[in-house]
Formats: structure tokens, sequence, C-alpha cells
């Protein structure tokens, strides 16, 4: 039986729920705030603004959506975003994609890392070795990604190292909707999926947003490590280019440029 709560924490001095899971703990503020500090850096985040960046007008899934249709909108997501880079010749436009590639990927395996495998190891049979194959896939990602944020368009390797990058994401994607996600649905009753969807949602909220490869990938360290990075990544992201399309980029990212 999968067992993940909500329960009350303090987080800087204000009262918040933190979100459990087996191996996992992220402390998100209650009454619509949440305020995350690191080296000085400063950032108060609202839960309106958490919803917005994973809930765009494009996304059509609703709060009744369990955790695997929540994960199957994201891979979809990322791979637009790919065909939005490979299928441009304006390196403007391939340099805004790229952000959000960036963006939702990294948040969205951090995300399963913090929500999805805890799970899977503790209410699936072989969930262990379905989570560490899958945390191994992750860091292959994670390396290839850290390689492509810090491409230019121009730069000849670009779509060559994102066809790499696509290349395994592929294959990681389809093991993970075909079986992976089909095991965890089995054994979740509906409104724990449910739950796992909206803890999914309010964490990518708080993760960091460009790749880190050298971070844990195992909660608690990775919970830790995100909160000091993800200010630092936030900040960053407003000046970077995104797409002019609504909701394809951070609350903190800079108006399209
Ligand atoms: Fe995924």
């Amino acid at each position: 039986m999968l067992r993940q709560s909500l329960r009350p924490a303090r987080l800087l001095g204000t009262r918040s729920w933190s979100v459990s899971t087996p191996a996992t703990r992220m402390s998100l503020g209650r009454q619509n705030s949440h305020r995350i500090m690191s080296n000085g850096l400063c950032r108060l985040y609202s839960a309106s603004e958490a919803t917005r960046e994973s809930h765009s007008p494009e996304n059509h899934l609703t709060r009744s959506d369990g955790i695997s249709s929540i994960i199957r909108q994201d891979h979809r997501e990322i791979e637009r975003y790919y065909s939005k880079i490979v299928d441009s010749n304006d390196p403007d436009t391939q340099r805004r994609y790229q952000n959000a590639f960036v963006w939702e990927l990294t948040r969205h395996s951090i995300a399963e890392e913090l929500v999805v495998y805890p799970s899977l190891e503790t209410g699936v049979n072989d969930g262990k070795v379905m989570a560490d194959k899958d945390r191994s896939e992750h860091q292959v990602t994670k390396d290839q990604l850290y390689r492509f944020q810090n491409m230019n368009p121009e730069d000849k390797d670009f779509i060559p190292t994102l066809e790499t990058l696509m290349k395994d994401l592929r294959m990681h994607i389809k093991e993970e909707e075909e079986h992976d996600l089909v095991k965890l649905e089995e054994a979740l009753l509906p409104a724990k999926s449910r739950d796992m969807a909206e803890q999914f949602d309010m964490i990518k909220a708080f993760t960091p947003t460009r790749s880190h490869p050298g971070a844990p990938n195992k909660p608690p360290f990775e919970t830790a490590v995100g909160l000091m990075t993800a200010p630092l990544d936030k900040l960053r992201d407003m000046f970077r280019a995104w797409p002019d399309e609504s909701g394809h980029k951070p609350p903190s990212g800079g108006a399209a440029r």
C-alpha cells in the first residue's frame, strides 16, 4: 500500500504543508504563498503561479487526472519543444525552445525522482529495480542535457547533441509509459493517483530549472540541493529568451524577446 500524506511543517518561520512521499519531504507554503531562500536570494511563489506553470491554456488535463496522465502530458510537451527546435532554421526560435526544452525536462525529471520513483520502490513488485533503472537513465539524460543547455544554436553539434539526447529519452519515455506507469497505476487507488499528480505539479514549481548532473537523484538529498539551486536557476531564467506562446515559460522568466 502506498502511503503519502500532507502534514504541517515549518519553513522559514511560516506555517506550511510538507508533502511526504515514502522518502521525500518537500515543504510547501500554505495559504497560497511559499517562500524559498538561498544564498541571500528570496523568491515568493504563489499557488496560482504553480498552477499556471503546469496547466497552460494548451493543457487539457484536470485535477481528476492521475499521475500517469500528468506525466504523459509532460512527455508530449517535451517532444513538442524538441520538434520546434529541429524543425526551425531560425537560431532565435531554436534558442527560445531550447530554453523551454531544458526547463520542462529538468523539472519533469526531478519531480519523477521525488514523487514517482519512491512510490514505485515501495508499492510495486520489483519496483526498486524499475526505479534504479529509471534513475540511471535519468542520469544519462541529465549529462546530455547539461551539455545541450550550454550550447548555442549556431554550434555545429547543437542538433546532433539534441538528437542523441532524444534517442535515449524516447526509449526511457516508452518504457515508462508502457511498463512502469502501468504497474504503478495498478497499485494505486484512483484518489491516491490524483494526490500524486497534485504533488508532482507542486514540486515542479520548486525544482531547479537547469540540469545539474552532479546533484543527488534520491530524496531527501535532492530536495535539499534543489531548494538551494532552484532560486539561482529561476533568477537566471529572467534573462533568457522564451517562446512567444503563452504559458511556455517559467513565471520567473522574462518577457519573450
Ligand atoms: Fe518521464
